[in-house]
């Protein structure tokens, strides 16, 4: 009886139909000898014992429960729930807090002076609770999630296609086509015509309402688009703009498709558009003293024969990614943090049923390096603000699955 006591406690998770399981539970059988005996072993909260967890319960008693609760269910903005947590995670967590790799002021003090033995009890305990409800099951309605950068941008670029054309391909002699630019260069277009450096009244006015963030979506929403010529006639004669443009390739490219963010693209751009533009550059009313000089000598005649040039070349899409979806995201996360956050390696914390405002919190912390993890350093500066929202609303939700104790089989037959 009381050696099945002892042996009950090797840790396993039983996260139905994961092949990882049969993973964690072989490798935690092929280790219990180091596990139990080395004192710096990180794995030997695993394998604590039913004693154990109960003297980590009065430990917690004395030194946890006012912040963590006895149930390891936090109540308390900042504060993360700890019910049902990866045990090996805990203790080095602890660890963490307790050298100071971890600053955390709330949670140095308490662990500063705990003994080791203390700290690996204390994480057996609250590893053996029942993890948090998802907060979706206690049945507060969650956040809708915020729509993805690209999408976001659509919507507010709806306006713009009556003039711009879907897609951001013109169809209007005179309007410029907005697709294939880089966003960087849309982006400081707007902001120039919002703050009157780029002269325009009613681009100004139509962009009045726009503010910073949708810019950077709509910018980012033409440089998605499938690049394709404006649908309006051409007039010059692309063969005398071709030998006039020469000039130009150093800044946008032989064929017109610009290799630096700043320089915008011309290939397959709007060509009265493009002819009006030199215009404007010529008689200062689109000031650029780099781009007056270089038209200064162009005749009518000249600039719209280097229109139809580069109205008739085939543009291309900007060297931009399509940012990941949160579902996207979420599946590489997974691959460390378990199915729908639920981990399976000891040393990776489950993410399910996390309180939302701490992972947002500690996201921010591996994007700070306040908190100092090589993986999640990676995994943190590749996120966008939304994403980190988005991916801790995600996670909030998931159904925590509880870590269960089983017997191994090779003391069942002791
Ligand atoms: C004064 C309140 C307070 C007390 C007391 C306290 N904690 Fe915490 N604990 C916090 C806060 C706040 C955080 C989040 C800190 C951060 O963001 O790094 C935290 C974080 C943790 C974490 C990290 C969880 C994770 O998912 O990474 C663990 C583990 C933990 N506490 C365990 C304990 C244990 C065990 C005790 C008792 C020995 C204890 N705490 C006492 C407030 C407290
Ligand atoms: C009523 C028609 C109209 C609407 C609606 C409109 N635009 Fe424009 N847009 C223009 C015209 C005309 C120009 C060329 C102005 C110039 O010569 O500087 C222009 C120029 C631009 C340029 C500069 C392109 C370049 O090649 O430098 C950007 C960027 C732009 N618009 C973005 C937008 C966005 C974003 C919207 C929707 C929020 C929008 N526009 C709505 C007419 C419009
Ligand atoms: C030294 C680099 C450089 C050279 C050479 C150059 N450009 Fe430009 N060009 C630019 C930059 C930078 C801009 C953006 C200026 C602005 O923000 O208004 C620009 C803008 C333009 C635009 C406006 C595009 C739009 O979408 O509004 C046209 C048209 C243009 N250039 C045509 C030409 C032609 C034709 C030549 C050759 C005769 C030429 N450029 C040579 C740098 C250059
Ligand atoms: C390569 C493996 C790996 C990947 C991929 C990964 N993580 Fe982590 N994550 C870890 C490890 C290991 C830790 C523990 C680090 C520590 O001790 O601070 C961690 C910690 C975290 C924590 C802290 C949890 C807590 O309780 O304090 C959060 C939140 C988190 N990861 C979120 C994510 C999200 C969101 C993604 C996907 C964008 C992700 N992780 C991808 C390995 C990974």
């Amino acid at each position: 009886m009381k050696r099945s006591l002892r042996s009950l406690f090797l840790i396993a998770f039983t996260l139905v139909a994961s092949a990882t399981d049969v993973n964690f539970v072989a490798r935690a059988q092929a280790q219990p000898a180091g596990a139990k005996s080395g004192k710096s072993d990180d794995l030997r909260a695993v394998y604590a014992t039913s004693l154990e967890v109960a003297d980590g319960k009065r430990v917690a008693e004395a030194s946890c429960v006012r912040c963590h609760g006895v149930d390891g269910i936090s109540t308390t903005k900042g504060v993360p729930h700890i019910a049902g947590q990866r045990p090996a995670y805990l203790h080095l967590e602890l660890r963490a807090y307790q050298t100071g790799v971890r600053g955390e002021k709330a949670m140095d003090g308490v662990v500063k002076y705990m003994s080791d033995d203390a700290l690996v009890k204390v994480a057996a305990y609250y590893a053996s609770l029942d993890p948090p409800q998802p907060i979706a099951a206690s049945g507060a309605k969650p956040a809708p999630a915020k729509p993805d950068p690209a999408q976001a941008g659509k919507a507010a670029a709806t306006g713009c296609a009556g003039c711009h054309g879907e897609g951001g391909i013109s169809k209007t002699p005179g309007m410029p086509s907005l697709v294939s630019f880089d966003p960087k260069y849309l982006v400081a277009a707007m902001k120039a015509y919002k703050g009157g450096q780029r002269k325009h009244d009613m681009m100004k006015s139509v962009l009045g309402a726009v503010g910073d963030g949708d810019m950077d979506n709509i910018a980012l929403y033409y440089a998605l688009q499938k690049p394709a010529r404006a649908q309006t006639p051409v007039t010059g004669n692309p063969a005398a703009g071709k030998a006039a443009a020469a000039s130009c390739a150093g800044c946008h490219g032989n064929v017109g498709v610009s290799g630096n963010p700043v320089t915008p693209s011309l290939a397959g751009q709007e060509a009265q558009y493009l002819a009006a533009a030199m215009k404007a550059y010529k008689d200062g009313s689109r000031s650029d003293e780099t781009m007056k000089g270089l038209v200064a000598s162009l005749d009518d005649g000249k600039m719209k024969d280097l229109a139809a040039f580069y109205a008739t070349q085939q543009p291309q899409a900007p060297n931009v990614r399509k940012p990941l979806t949160t579902a996207e995201w979420a599946q590489r996360c997974d691959r460390c943090h378990g199915i729908n956050g639920n981990s399976t390696d000891p040393l990776a914390p489950a993410l399910a049923g996390q309180r939302a405002d701490y992972l947002e919190k500690v996201l921010h912390d591996y994007r700070t390096r306040a908190r100092k993890s090589p993986q999640m350093a990676a995994m943190s500066d590749a996120l966008a603000e939304v994403d980190i929202e988005n991916l801790a609303a995600h996670y909030a939700r998931q159904k925590a699955r509880a870590v269960v104790f089983v017997i191994p089989q090779a003391d069942k037959e002791k």
